[in-house]
């Protein structure tokens, strides 16, 4: 895709928005914050670009149980609002749109049945995003900004002897930078609905024993139920996302994306 006009991204200051400006950073790259554009209202006046990366979105999964209608003003209002500039529109959805029975991996075919408001309110997101939009599916996401897995797990890691980790939840942590490189390719392909995870798949807990041994922390991970810790929004229990279209970019596994997430925080 010809980007001389240049790329707008939501979200900029968001863990993927963040890996989006960089990755696009040859180009003329224009990254839009809550405070330039609140998606919950139609956007501002706005540069004219070849393609807008929306990573705006609600991402806390338990508060939007708690609040559905502002999850939704953030997730389907804000995805109109993007839609409604005209531009071509990549969406970011997630693996939570699945209710994690299938128990193999879920390819674009497979039906949706979201168990969550968050999950409901993207996949409420991708129908507004329409056919013109590329829908990429990912999950797990980690990088070197905002609150993430890896982030919580480095600090608690770094204060304690155990933390209690959930061991029934299978799914594909993906690392922005790869995603961020994987959607630069995609925008030479169709447009429709993509799954774009890393590759490989493990459980909360066995993230969190990579992310300690790749570290060097001594914390133990006790493995823990979905049920023990008791959190608001129910979650897959299976998750993992691989995409059934040939040409579809490939992400490397979750594992190197960890090393690659953990030199960035280092340096
Ligand atoms: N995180 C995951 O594990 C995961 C998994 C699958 C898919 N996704 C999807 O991937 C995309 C990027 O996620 P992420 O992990 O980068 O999320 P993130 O780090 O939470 O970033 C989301 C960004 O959206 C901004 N935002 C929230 N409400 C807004 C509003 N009303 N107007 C404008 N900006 C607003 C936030 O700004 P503030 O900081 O000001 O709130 C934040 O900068 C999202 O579409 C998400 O649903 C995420």
């Amino acid at each position: 895709m010809d980007l001389t006009r240049g790329v707008l991204v939501t979200g900029a200051d968001g863990q993927l928005g963040a890996a989006l400006g960089e990755e696009f950073a040859e180009t003329r790259v224009v990254r839009l914050t809550r405070s330039d554009w609140d998606v919950t209202l139609p956007a501002p006046a706005l540069p004219d670009v070849d393609v807008l990366l929306h990573a705006a979105a609600w991402t806390d999964v338990d508060a939007a149980e708690e609040d559905p209608q502002e999850a939704a003003a953030v997730n389907v209002g804000g995805t109109q609002h993007a839609a409604e500039l005209g531009v071509p529109l990549v969406l970011f959805s997630t693996d939570y749109v699945f209710d994690g029975r299938k128990g193999e991996p879920y390819v674009e075919s497979d039906a949706p049945n979201p168990l969550s408001v968050y999950g409901r309110t993207k996949l409420q997101a991708e129908a507004v995003a329409g056919d013109a939009a590329w829908i990429v599916r990912t999950s797990w996401l980690f990088g070197w900004t905002s609150r993430n897995f890896v982030r919580t797990m480095l600090h608690l890691g770094a204060e304690r002897d155990e933390v209690a980790v959930v061991d029934d939840q299978r799914g594909c942590p993906t690392y922005v930078g790869h995603l961020a490189a994987a959607v630069r390719g995609l925008l030479d392909r169709p447009r429709g609905l993509w799954h774009l995870a890393a590759d490989g798949d493990c459980t909360w807990a066995e993230f969190a024993e990579a992310i300690f041994e790749e570290a060097g922390f001594d914390c133990r991970v006790r493995r823990v139920t979905t049920e023990e810790l008791g959190r608001p929004a129910p979650r897959p229990r299976y998750s993992v996302l691989r995409s059934a279209r040939p040409e579809a970019p490939r992400l490397p596994h979750w594992r190197a994306g960890l090393r690659e997430c953990l030199e960035r925080l280092a340096s």
